[in-house]
């Protein structure tokens, strides 16, 4: 729905003088993908000053891929952060951490100094769920074939094999897999449709891929983005690129190592949940690795691990401004 011109003015005005809220959100359970979409569509329609929604594309089964842009709108094109809940399907706390991300940086304008000037000079794009999918469907039994399941639903691929099978139908693709980069360098598991690693027949076969691509290159985004920081569980780690190859950096290698290393230290300092620096980021929210198929922690966690993950984006986000922002 389009808003004529001077009711979006109205509605901002209005927002401004009551504060900025976000609609209501339960942390402490897992919610289902359409409790996500209802948050993403109100967050915004109730605080136009400081959110606007972006609606960037479909899902296979035509589930929208949503995300919310929050910042003060300027009149120069202002640095920009991404921060999105992954695409994993099982990896629910990823989802969940981004929307407390979104409950930072709105609920705190109004009385946080350093919230307030991440806002005037910055835009977060923040896009907690990018394998609708894939969620509803791990949602739907607690069978672990489906609990446990990664991929998208793309349709099914007879071309697959198990140890002791050939011509196996599987579906979906690992969108994680699906980009350009690097697609194909080893041929299994990622070129079998039943590997939970499947790449898919070609770089951005994909809606879900295709629409992160397109939105990122899209003339509204291009240039502007500086930090991109992507959520999955679990390991407790920060990944640097390239994890596509053994022994290979990317120029800037010390630099990225170095900030993760201040990131992962603010992480320690809730509960001292130690991050392993690994090799933009991908951050694999705790557990860490000694337990095995740990995706979807007790949810009273959700709002600890959301707490200290904040503390190492803030350091992320801080060092975007000294870089990015004029002063
Ligand atoms: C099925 O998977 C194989 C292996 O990746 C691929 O070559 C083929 O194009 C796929 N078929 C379809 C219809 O996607
Ligand atoms: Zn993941």
């Amino acid at each position: 729905m389009k808003w004529p011109r001077i009711l979006q003015l109205l509605a901002v005005l209005i927002s401004t003088a009551l504060g900025y809220r976000t609609a209501h959100f339960d942390l402490q359970r897992y919610n289902d993908f359409p409790d996500f979409q209802t948050y993403l569509v109100r967050t915004s329609r109730d605080n136009p000053g400081i959110v606007r929604l972006l609606h960037i594309g479909n899902s296979h089964e035509g589930r929208p891929l949503l995300g919310v842009m929050i910042g003060k709108p300027r009149n120069h094109k202002k640095p920009m952060v991404w921060l999105d809940g992954g695409n994993h399907a099982r990896e629910w706390p990823a989802f969940h951490v981004a929307v407390y991300f979104i409950e930072q940086l709105v609920n705190n304008y109004d009385s946080d100094k350093k919230i307030k000037m991440y806002l005037d000079e910055l835009d977060f794009l923040i896009f907690p769920v990018l394998n609708p999918d894939g969620f509803v469907y791990s949602r739907s039994d607690y069978k672990a074939t489906i609990r446990h399941w990664r991929k998208n639903r793309a349709p099914e691929n007879c071309t697959g094999t198990t140890a002791s099978r050939k011509e196996l139908c599987c579906e979906g693709v690992d969108l994680n897999r699906n980009y350009d980069f690097a697609f194909s360098q080893s041929l299994y598991p990622f070129n079998n449709p039943c590997s939970d690693e499947y790449q898919g027949p070609e770089p951005f076969s994909e809606p879900e891929s295709r629409a992160v691509r397109d939105f990122i290159l899209s003339p509204q985004i291009n240039g502007r983005l500086h930090a991109v920081v992507s959520l999955h569980t679990h390991g407790q780690l920060l990944i640097l690129p390239y994890n596509s190859r053994r022994r290979t950096y990317p120029e800037d290698f010390w630099q990225l190592k170095e900030l993760a290393d201040r990131a992962a230290e603010a992480m320690a300092g809730l509960r001292n949940t130690k991050y392993k620096v690994k090799y933009v980021y991908v951050i694999e929210l705790p557990p860490d690795m000694k337990t095995w198929f740990a995706f979807q922690i007790k949810p009273h966690w959700l709002i600890p691990i959301g707490k200290e993950t904040w503390s190492g984006i803030k350091v992320i986000v801080d060092q975007v401004i000294r870089e990015f922002v004029d002063k």
